[in-house]
């Protein structure tokens, strides 16, 4: 049965939560509101990539800005952060912003700019206190400069911490990571350092934006839609999908530890039969 490991640099933030031993602490810990699937070896997920989507549905429904949805988006995710920590998940990627959505309104991308600016200002210092590692995957030579400088400068502040790692997709598309990877892998070949026949699943990995992040295990999309989007299109490819109505905003613990009762629900086979999966 699917025995997924708990990496050895997951600590969790609550004190109420074993810190230590963490493999059988955390086990015993989770089981106290986790589904009882510790017996047939499944526990929380390594890496949970979450599509954030219906900031603006949610705003509407209560004749908001969109841009007030977004707000509200930002908050949902500072505390699902602290979730997802909490319950031992390793890495978290969220996508923020896609390369697609330079094609919505000035106003709200200036907006959804200004917010990410801002949410470094207000929030980069708590991330770092709570142990968040954060890292950046996409074109981050789009976005303003000083939303650059200020991510670098947070990518380095919390490059050691181990609480959680949080990478962002921003100005992210799963195809144009694809492109950016053969790119490297052809300039490779041309300069004689990989034959083409050196072109293989694993150098194409390794040439992604984060090659050492595991693939994700649980993909979540909020919103009633059931789409990819160009989300982590090669990394997915094994990933658990799961589905919901709730807006993003409204995304909170309880519906991530639904999500994840999901996943310990399904059986994974990544195409072989179930003996040998
Ligand atoms: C999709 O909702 C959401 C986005 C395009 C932006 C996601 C951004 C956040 C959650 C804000 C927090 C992020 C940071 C980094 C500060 P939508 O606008 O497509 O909603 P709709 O489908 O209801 O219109």
């Amino acid at each position: 049965m699917l025995d997924l490991p708990v990496p050895a640099t997951t600590t969790l933030l609550k004190p109420s939560a074993p810190a230590a031993g963490r493999r059988g602490g955390l086990r015993a810990w989770a089981k106290s509101f986790l589904p009882d699937r510790e017996e047939q070896g499944s526990l929380v997920p390594v890496h949970v990539a979450i599509i954030m989507d219906g900031n603006g549905r949610w705003a509407r429904q209560r004749g908001m800005p969109r841009t007030l949805g977004h707000r509200k988006g930002a908050d949902a995710l500072s505390n699902l952060i602290e979730h997802a920590a909490r319950v031992g998940i390793a890495h978290l990627t969220v996508y923020a912003f896609s390369t697609e959505n330079w094609q919505r309104p000035r106003e709200e991308v200036d907006e959804l700019m200004n917010l990410l600016s801002e949410y470094l200002d207000s929030e980069a210092e708590r991330l770092h206190r709570e142990g968040v590692k954060l890292t950046i995957i996409g074109q981050r030579g789009r976005l303003p400069q000083l939303t650059q400088n200020k991510l670098a400068a947070l990518e380095k502040k919390t490059a050691s911490n181990t609480a959680i790692h949080v990478q962002v997709a921003l100005s992210y598309g799963g195809r144009q990571e694809i492109v950016d990877a053969a790119r490297s892998l052809a300039a490779r070949v041309k300069k004689g350092e990989l034959s083409p026949d050196g072109i293989t699943e694993e150098t194409l990995t390794a040439s992604l934006y984060a090659p050492n992040v595991p693939d994700p295990d649980l993909l979540i999309r909020t919103g009633g839609d059931f789409r990819i989007s160009n989300f982590l299109l090669w990394q997915a490819s094994y990933g658990e999908l799961y589905f919901t109505d709730t807006l993003w905003p409204d995304f909170n613990g309880t519906e991530l530890d639904k999500a994840i009762r999901a996943f310990q629900s399904r059986q994974r086979r990544f195409g072989r039969v179930e003996e040998a999966a």
